[in-house]
């Protein structure tokens, strides 16, 4: 069995959905880890510090991060507290007259049994122009490269961010 630390529901739903077809086990521990300011590995390394501390068991995290080419990279490693302050709708006025619409969305999964190890999965995409469809977070402005709907709109396990690096994980966890 290995927990899963995080705040936030919806990704432990999209986590074992997608950990569930490789038959790992994975439970949901709810908590809200210290976030600290850094790059993406480097809160991802400071959760899963902290997580292992109090799990003392196999344990996951997962730190996200939207970034927007127009805005610089902006939200990146804000994007949990843009998402909160501005939203979607924040986001897409300030994209109102952007020409250049490319985004990536990066998801970093941080494993511990006391040995860490990181894994990653980048998303390249657009962001709409509009919101499309009905979900959680960032998924009704996101548009995956190959696509022309939103997360928010299709079956985006099959090519998630965060399936992308949970798939690594499971790569190397089999192993
Ligand atoms: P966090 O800091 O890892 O919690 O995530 C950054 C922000 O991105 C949060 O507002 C999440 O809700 C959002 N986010 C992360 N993954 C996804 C996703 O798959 N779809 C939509 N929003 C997401």
């Amino acid at each position: 069995m290995i927990y899963f630390v995080s705040s936030n529901k919806n990704k432990f739903r999209e986590v074992k959905r997608i950990l569930d077809r490789y038959n790992i086990d994975i439970e949901f521990k709810e908590l809200s880890l210290i976030e600290i300011q850094g790059e993406i590995e480097e809160i991802a390394k400071h959760k899963i510090k902290d997580a292992y501390k109090i799990i003392k068991d196999e344990v996951i995290v997962e730190d996200d991060a939207l970034f927007i080419d127009e805005l610089n990279g902006f939200p990146g490693v804000y994007s949990s507290y843009v998402y909160k302050t501005i939203g979607n709708d924040g986001i897409l006025k300030l994209m109102k007259d952007a020409k250049n619409r490319d985004a990536r969305f990066v998801s970093v999964i941080a494993y511990s049994n006391g040995y860490t190890k990181l894994f990653k999965g980048i998303v390249e995409g657009f962001i709409a122009e509009n919101k499309q469809g009905v979900s959680w977070g960032y998924d009704p402005i996101f548009i995956p490269k190959g696509y022309t709907t939103t997360y928010a709109m299709i079956e985006k396990d099959k090519i998630s961010h965060r399936s992308m690096a949970l798939k690594e994980f499971v790569r190397w966890y089999k192993s």
